[in-house]
């Protein structure tokens, strides 16, 4: 998808497809609305008059008209113009992009940004939109042979507005976000016989070759050993994909000041998690190819970062495993020396996020960093809290849970904070070693939260439990159950917040 903003009429502009938004309810349409109906001699008021469109958010009405540049119209549904948020919109851009992706259209002039409520910037509001269009209309077609309709070509996306300048500024940005969302999402819907731990490190070196200042280092199952990163070989141990531990380095052209913090995130890369010998029940095990969802997440954030020109130092640690039972696996009972000595005794090979995750959190700690981010479809428990339509946020440190508030509502990937606190953490320790792999049967995203938090020390952290969050379960998403990219909007807007506080001045 190619997004551009230019001079011009919406009204008088040739394209497959013309997006229109409207509120609920009798609020005057929009000067597009109105442009459009006296082209077509009051064919919109009449349509309108019949109510067969009740403007709800992200309804939509496909129109024929006879007499305008445009082949389609599209009605999208703004709700009620008093609750309009930029959800609404994103919502509505979404539907936008699914309609362009059905029609299987090349052209789409985009103006449900026309007539809304004044107190949106115009950069965020392009911003959203440009998300939207690229999140509806994405599609999982790396396996399709056959010829399928809603395959996607190349869509050219057009807003034409006097204001253009300003639009760009938001094109710009969501361009990127979306893009990197979409690439995310490929990558996670990919099944677990293509994306292994050393597939999945080749994907990063492509990403990393592709710009000077993002390098790419990989340590292979060996150096591992020689390192010491327990955890991450005890899950890997059981498949015969070996483990590995990926590191990427961002670091911007320009020179920062002394203000500027360097920033560490992990993911979880798990690229099948079948729970190890404590196997998980077959039904929807398929569905934990998604494991790996944190990691990826990292490595499209790590891409979008380097495309926004961010000025600010950040490292990608993205430690990916298969966790398999067989004979080199893990048991239930093992304790594990994990990097830099903390013993955990194994109660649950299942448990095995936190296992990967703990090696790569104190790699993050010995570098010295200022923020340590960690993003992981961590726990069921987290599921079970929150249900599928907020990732749960654990943090030691009060202002990072507000910024983090702040990048969620900017993105749309809402986040509700959790405590992770020492009454937690008390229940993961060991008779035997230093810590366990999980507790009790409650609370069981706090505690993995715990477990996790004692692997940063004192650095400020935070980790996003997106367990519910990684799939999209809409039963008409031409993808079926397939992964939303979670995290990529949320991460890249918290680092451009971050640097855009701390580069200048
Ligand atoms: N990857 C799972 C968590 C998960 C479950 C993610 C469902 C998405 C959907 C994780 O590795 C896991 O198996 N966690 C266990 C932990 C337990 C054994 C302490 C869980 O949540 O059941
Ligand atoms: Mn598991
Ligand atoms: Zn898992």
């Amino acid at each position: 998808m190619r997004t551009k903003c230019q001079k011009g009429d919406p009204a008088l502009f040739k394209t497959d497809l013309l997006a229109i938004g409207l509120f609920q309810g009798s609020v005057s349409p929009n000067s597009l609305f109105t442009q459009l109906n006296e082209q077509l001699k009051n064919h919109l008021s009449t349509v309108r008059s019949l109510h067969d469109f009740s403007a709800n958010t992200a309804e939509c009405k496909l129109l024929y008209p006879e007499g305008a540049p445009a082949k389609r119209i599209l009605w999208v549904g703004l709700g009620d113009r008093k609750d309009f948020t930029l959800k609404t919109l994103r919502k509505a851009s979404e539907a936008v992009g699914r309609e362009a992706l059905r029609l299987g259209i090349k052209s789409l002039c985009m103006g449900l940004h026309i007539g809304l409520p004044s107190r949106f910037r115009l950069p965020e509001i392009a911003r959203t939109c440009t998300e939207g269009i690229r999140f509806g209309a994405y599609r999982y077609d790396e396996y399709i042979t056959t010829n399928d309709p809603t395959r996607v070509g190349k869509l050219i996306v057009t807003f034409l507005d006097p204001r253009h300048v300003e639009l760009k500024e938001g094109v710009k940005v969501g361009q990127v976000i979306g893009e990197a969302n979409a690439l995310a999402r490929t990558l996670a819907n990919r099944p677990g016989n293509a994306l292994y731990p050393a597939s999945l490190a080749m994907e990063a070196r492509r990403v990393a070759r592709r710009d000077t200042r993002l390098d790419c280092k990989v340590y292979d199952q060996k150096q591992l050993e020689s390192m010491g990163m327990g955890g991450i070989l005890a899950v890997g141990g059981g498949s015969k994909r070996p483990p590995c531990l990926i590191e990427m380095r961002y670091k911007p052209r320009q020179k920062l000041t002394s203000r500027s913090p360097e920033v560490a995130l992990v993911g979880k890369a798990v690229t099948f998690d079948s729970g190890g010998i404590s196997i998980k029940p077959s039904a929807d095990m398929d569905q934990m190819k998604f494991d790996k969802s944190g990691g990826i997440a990292v490595l499209a954030t790590m891409k979008a970062i380097a495309e926004l020109d961010l000025n600010i130092n950040v490292t990608a640690f993205i430690p990916a495993a298969e966790n398999m039972p067989g004979g080199g696996s893990y048991r239930p009972g093992d304790i594990v020396a994990t990097y830099r000595g903390k013993t955990v005794e194994i109660l649950n090979t299942d448990a095995e996020g936190r296992m990967i995750l703990c090696d790569a959190i104190a790699l993050a700690e010995q570098r010295k960093c200022d923020i340590i981010i960690d993003i992981a479809t961590l726990t069921g428990a987290c599921m079970v809290a929150l249900g599928t339509h907020k990732a749960g946020l654990m943090c030691n440190h009060a202002a990072l849970v507000r910024q983090f508030m702040k990048a969620s509502d900017l993105s749309g990937e809402p986040i509700w904070h959790l405590p992770s606190d020492d009454d937690y953490a008390e229940e993961m320790k060991s008779k035997i070693a230093d810590l366990k792999n999980c507790g009790s049967r409650w609370g069981g995203a706090c505690t993995a939260a715990a477990f996790l938090r004692q692997f940063a020390g004192n650095t400020q952290w935070a980790h996003i439990d997106i367990a519910g969050m990684d799939v999209l379960h809409v039963p008409s998403d031409p993808n079926g159950p397939s992964s939303s990219g979670f995290g990529v909007r949320l991460l890249t807007m918290f680092l451009y917040n971050l640097q855009a506080t701390t580069a200048s001045s």
